[in-house]
């Protein structure tokens, strides 16, 4: 039987990838809450989208009666936004709001990351908004997966952060040695697709993970990839992070500070590490680890 998904967040990074996948899927008709589809970007992603039958209801979580137009009939809701409390908070539970009230069966909330709901709440910006929002779409009744993926491996990639391709160094906490849970953005797509059509799933985390491996490993998987040696630059040890992230949330005119040492801290110490994973449940569905990424992704090492 066709399954009506909406999707909303279609014009980001992860949605377009979402979209994209879902609709390799059977028997499903998709539909993508667009805030506007008249930047020139925006109408080049949907584009193929649109030609492959993806169909756009113009809206915003903002917006309640754009909501309901979106959810008529919806089965499934998927969310990939990204913004602050008003959209993470506000927009997710209004959107679970109407699609409740529309009968839609199950959402999947932005969250497509560590284990947030193991965080100290207080200390992590970002996974406080998304449990306040999860706990809030919980109330509405309707059935809830959170997809739990740890770190895109292409945030490990040289220019992303941990990574400075500039000056060849590669940046972190402590020793190094902590193991980190890593998918890459195409395989937690791929997933995302699978998960919110598979009426099996149970409500609650679904975790999974293409890799888990420390910063030093990435290093030398990367290393190995491109030729590169990364010089060393290590920021300090736990004790000095946390002091350092204390401070960041006090100074509260630049939060983001603070939520990136909360990233920081919690991979140092593993705290937000995912559990039950469940990689297999899609055996067509393999998942690559971060050499396969790094070997599909990153430039090959010259050979003389
Ligand atoms: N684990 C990781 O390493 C990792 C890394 C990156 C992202 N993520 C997660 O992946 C998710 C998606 O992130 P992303 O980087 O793909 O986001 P993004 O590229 O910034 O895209 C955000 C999307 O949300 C839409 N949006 C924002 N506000 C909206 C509103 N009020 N109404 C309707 N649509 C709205 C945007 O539409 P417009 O085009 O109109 O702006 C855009 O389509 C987030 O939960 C993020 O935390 C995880």
């Amino acid at each position: 039987m066709t399954q009506n998904v909406l999707l909303a967040g279609a014009t980001g990074m992860l949605g377009g990838r979402i979209a994209h996948h879902l609709l390799l899927e059977p028997e499903i008709h998709l539909r993508l809450l667009v805030r506007s589809a008249e930047r020139p970007n925006q109408q080049a992603l949907l584009k193929p989208l649109i030609e492959r039958g993806a169909e756009v209801v113009q809206g915003d979580l903002s917006d309640p009666p754009s909501l309901d137009r979106a959810t008529q009939g919806a089965d499934v809701i998927i969310s990939a936004v990204q913004g602050g409390p008003d959209v993470i908070v506000d927009g997710q539970v209004a959107l679970a709001q109407s699609g409740a009230r529309n009968g839609a069966r199950r959402i999947l909330p932005s969250d497509y990351g560590l284990d947030l709901f193991q965080a100290t709440p207080g200390e992590h910006l970002m996974f406080d908004l998304r449990r306040t929002a999860d706990e809030q779409i919980a109330a509405t009744g309707i059935q809830q997966i959170n997809v739990l993926q740890g770190a895109f491996m292409e945030m490990f990639a040289p220019g992303a952060g941990t990574f400075d391709d500039d000056t060849g160094t590669v940046t972190y906490w402590g020793d190094g040695t902590q193991m980190i849970d890593t998918t890459s953005l195409e395989d937690t797509a791929r997933m995302v697709a699978r998960i919110a059509l598979d009426p099996g799933v149970q409500e609650g985390k679904f975790a999974f993970a293409g890799d888990r491996l420390s910063i030093l490993d990435a290093t030398k998987v990367i290393e190995a990839q491109t030729g590169r040696t990364f010089k060393h630059l290590v920021m300090g040890t736990e004790a000095e992070l946390r002091a350092a992230h204390s401070q960041a949330l006090q100074e509260t005119s630049h939060p983001f500070a603070a939520v990136l040492l909360a990233y920081q801290l919690y991979m140092l110490i593993g705290q937000t590490n995912l559990s039950h994973l469940q990689n297999g449940r899609y055996p067509d569905v393999p998942l690559e680890n971060f050499t396969q990424f790094a070997a599909r992704a990153l430039p090959q090492r010259r050979t003389a």
